[in-house]
């Protein structure tokens, strides 16, 4: 079918043909809401290198989601910063410990909003890593029980769901036991299962205070160039027991989830993660793009790749352009 008999035009002359022939439509459905979660009340902490996000008290944190909930936003994912550090990350399943707090809170308020949690030990340990180090070695097994045990923590708060984000190998089996184990088999696990070591983490570090203290991550995120490895990865924590599976960082890997949408059938979500949001609030604010339009150009493209739902800074902001239809 060649021009002139097919003229692609015909199809994009009015915008009632354009909203007919559109084949993905991003809606409020598919976003999730990270919130940072601090001590102390009435608290709310500018992020410098993320404008408009905000470390939050659990009683400001249990507003903005219920500024998202009214929007239509189903989930939020919490991240916690505790009140101290130690090597072994002890504050992640303290029963009064912040994600614990928050998840109560918003519960309490929004019993209909999905509350899932990160499960890491990063911003609980205080050498930074997602894992215990001995010997300036992560180790990869002694891991494993204190990320169960978080997951029981949040889960027995009331959390939803639990988004185990550390990397450790074998973590899904680990953690799904022991949920079955504590009668909590029906909490769904969102794996992080192909999370990349990205320099695109730098704003969420210092938004959750969880930079490595010493070295980096590379030996548990994976490798920027490896695809066929995420396949590796999202299949192994599919027959551990994942109910979803995350791809991480979303726009430089888009590839990766339009591949992954291919080869696992399971929902898919993607992190549109802190550095993503940063370039495109500092251009903004450089007046180099309209913020606004390539905010939604992003998330689109992030659900034309494969995603069903996204984790993103911008839900709050995405969800009111698609409420006044203005995009
Ligand atoms: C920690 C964690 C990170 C993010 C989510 N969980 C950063 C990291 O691995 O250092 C990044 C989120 C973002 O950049 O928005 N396990
Ligand atoms: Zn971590």
């Amino acid at each position: 079918m060649l021009f002139p008999d097919y003229r692609p035009r015909r199809l994009r002359q009015n915008a009632a043909f354009r909203r007919m022939v559109r084949e993905t439509v991003l809606s409020a459905d598919d976003l999730i809401l990270p919130l940072f979660a601090i001590g102390g009340s009435n608290v709310q902490n500018p992020i410098p290198s993320m404008p408009g996000q905000y470390q939050l008290s659990v009683d400001n944190l249990v507003k903005t989601a219920k500024e998202a909930f009214d929007l239509g936003i189903p989930a939020v994912m919490l991240f916690g910063l505790p009140d101290k550090k130690d090597a072994f990350g002890t504050r992640a399943h303290a029963r009064d410990g912040i994600v614990q707090k928050a998840v109560k809170a918003v519960k309490n308020k929004l019993p209909e909003m999905v509350v899932i949690t990160d499960v890491c030990l990063c911003q609980y340990t205080d050498h930074g890593h997602c894992g215990i180090v001995t010997n300036g070695i992560i180790e990869n097994d002694a891991t494993l029980d204190l990320l169960a045990k978080i997951a029981i923590s949040h889960a027995k708060a009331g959390a939803d769901m639990v988004a185990p984000s550390d990397m450790m190998d074998g973590r899904i089996t680990a953690i799904r036991e022991a949920l079955d184990e504590s009668q909590l088999e029906n909490t769904p696990i969102m794996s992080y299962a192909a999370k990349y070591c990205s320099a695109y983490y730098g704003p969420f570090r210092e938004a959750a205070h969880s930079a490595p203290q010493f070295g980096d991550r590379r030996t548990y995120q994976m490798d920027p160039a490896n695809s066929r490895e995420a396949i590796r990865e999202a299949t192994m924590d599919v027959e551990e027991g994942a109910d979803i599976i995350m791809v991480k960082p979303a726009l430089p890997y888009l590839d990766i989830l339009a591949r992954l949408r291919d080869e696992i059938d399971l929902p898919l979500a993607a992190y549109n993660v802190s550095g993503e949001y940063a370039m495109i609030k500092a251009a903004e604010k450089m007046g180099w793009i309209d913020g606004r339009k390539v905010m939604m150009e992003t998330l689109t493209s992030i659900k034309r790749a494969g995603a069903d739902m996204i984790l993103t800074y911008f839900a709050i902001e995405a969800a009111k352009v698609l409420k006044e239809r203005t995009f």
